[in-house]
């Protein structure tokens, strides 16, 4: 890539790899962790990596005795006693692993206790609940802990680099955007998780588990929201079987010790979105369109997006995160490949290995949890990247607009 991409840090806005924190100061924070199952093991890595100390954990009783014996966690509270958790002096920052319909309850009392909060996503299980969860934050105002949502897609050094592109006008105006987020390991009916009923993780399965994570990070790429939506959906299995007991995401279940039930959630969404505003102008009122599903045979786990400008396109796929294909009509198209001359110099802070050492879904991890901690330890004095409760908020407001928007087969404004 040109020198000149190389070289500029996006002219409004500070470098955002040039620090002001200590890198000690995150080894003297300390993480509680809510939840045992797949990705709470995620996030104690990624703040092992960071010198994060984490202390405590709380989940099932077993569960919980298992992971701390593991990662060596001093700390354990059983039987999901998050509040007993939050009374220990030994936590500044809770992570809230656990399913989605106990996020916002928890979330709540770990502000009330004085601790920060990263929590999983989506926000919560509607818009009445999330809304609570603001509220509790403006009435706390400047005491309030931080709080993030782990839409930690927006910390792949891909992404920030088609976000500085787009923020510089090097795309041009933008016109469209186009992708999906596919995944297969719920096509087949005897697949099952607690993500696949509405009473465990909300009327929207795949849009809300893993289309909020497309959402968000377009979001974030353009620098605007999404105002309104246009949406159908479609459960292809309308009996699935599932086991007796609880199974962690991506278990296979034996099907003789399974029973049938009937679906509630969406195994496939398409979407139309236009987003509003952007704060620097060149991405106005974007169309975009996004396909969800958690039946396409073959891809794992696939976030694809496309932004195409009046001057040029990105396309970066979070099977292959460690380069972006920038397509132009007129020159030679190009791959950009992190950490080398064509990733720009205002994205490598959010980078620790040199090009061809590639980096992928935990060093986002691990990128988001250093600018939440960064922030906590400035006193928040370093840039609000990561998404806050508001952002959370938003998607699942979008969610609900989906919901609609299938129903009444018509576009639903925000
Ligand atoms: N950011 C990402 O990329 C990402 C990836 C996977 C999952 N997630 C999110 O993380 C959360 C957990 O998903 P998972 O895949 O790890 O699920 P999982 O089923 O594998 O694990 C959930 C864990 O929560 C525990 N739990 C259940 N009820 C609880 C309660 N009341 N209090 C405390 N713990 C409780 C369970 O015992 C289990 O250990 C979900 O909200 C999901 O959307 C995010």
């Amino acid at each position: 890539m040109s020198d000149k991409l190389s070289k500029k840090p996006t002219a409004h806005r500070k470098p955002l790899n040039k620090s002001t924190v200590n890198p000690g100061a995150l080894t003297r924070l300390r993480a509680g962790i809510i939840g045992t199952g797949f990705i709470a093991p995620v996030h104690i890595e990624a703040l092992k990596r960071l010198g994060v100390q984490v202390s405590a954990i709380c989940g099932s009783t077993k569960g919980a005795r298992a992971l701390a014996d593991k990662w060596g966690i001093t700390e354990v509270y059983g039987e999901y006693d998050f509040r007993s958790m939050y009374r220990s002096p030994n936590i500044d920052v809770v992570h809230i692993t656990s399913p989605n319909k106990v996020h916002v309850e928890q979330s709540i009392a770990a502000l009330a206790a004085g601790k920060h909060v990263v929590c999983e996503k989506p926000l919560g299980m509607g818009t009445r609940e999330t809304a609570q969860l603001l509220k509790a934050i403006q009435k706390a105002g400047s005491t309030c802990p931080v709080f993030a949502v782990n839409y930690m897609c927006r910390f792949f050094p891909a992404v920030l680099q088609m976000r500085a592109m787009v923020q510089r006008g090097e795309l041009g105006k933008i016109i469209h955007v186009q992708g999906h987020f596919f995944q297969d390991w719920l096509l087949k009916e005897t697949d099952y998780n607690w993500r696949l009923l509405a009473s465990e993780g909300g009327k929207l399965r795949a849009v809300g588990d893993i289309g909020t994570h497309w959402i968000d990070a377009v979001s974030f790429i353009l620098g605007a929201r999404a105002e309104a939506v246009f949406a159908t959906l479609e459960t292809f299995h309308k009996t699935r079987v599932r086991p007796k007991g609880e199974v962690k995401t991506f278990a296979k279940v034996n099907p003789k010790d399974a029973a049938p039930y009937r679906v509630d959630t969406e195994d496939f969404a398409s979407v139309l979105l236009k987003f509003g505003e952007s704060e620097h102008g060149f991405a106005n009122g974007v169309h975009a369109n996004a396909s969800v599903s958690q039946v396409a045979a073959g891809w794992k786990c696939s976030l694809y997006l496309g932004i195409y400008g009046t001057k040029a396109s990105v396309q970066w796929d979070l099977q292959q995160p460690n380069e972006i294909i920038v397509g132009r009509r007129d020159e030679p198209n190009q791959i950009l490949q992190r950490a080398t001359a064509g990733f720009s110099e205002d994205v490598a802070g959010f980078t620790d290995y040199p090009g061809g050492h590639p980096e992928g879904f935990p060093d986002s991890h691990k990128m988001h949890y250093r600018a939440v901690y960064e922030h906590i330890a400035s006193d928040r004095q370093t840039p609000v990247l990561f998404a806050t409760a508001e952002d959370g908020h938003h998607e699942v407001k979008l969610c609900e607009a989906i919901l609609k928007s299938n129903v009444k087969r018509a576009w639903v404004q925000l």
